[in-house]
């Protein structure tokens, strides 16, 4: 499996943004902060809010379906 790198400066691929997701991380400086560093170029602020959403909306349409059997 490859996993896209979304943070270059600090090696933060996909599974590090749905990791800090899962722990409760809801924006791009809460997925910093979840692994102990902050922006340093801030480029990957749009991929990371946009895996976030994704990792939310995947989240919740397991719940849905889940709720709805
Ligand atoms: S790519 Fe994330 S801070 Fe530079």
């Amino acid at each position: 499996m490859v996993l896209m790198i979304i943070c270059i400066c600090r090696r933060i691929n996909e599974e590090g943004v749905r990791d800090a997701v899962a722990a409760g991380a809801r924006s791009p400086e809460a997925v910093q902060a979840f692994h102990g560093c902050e922006f340093n170029c801030g480029k990957c602020r749009c991929a990371m809010g946009e895996t976030i959403a994704e990792t939310l909306d995947a989240s919740v349409t397991a719940d849905t379906l889940i709720a709805a059997e």
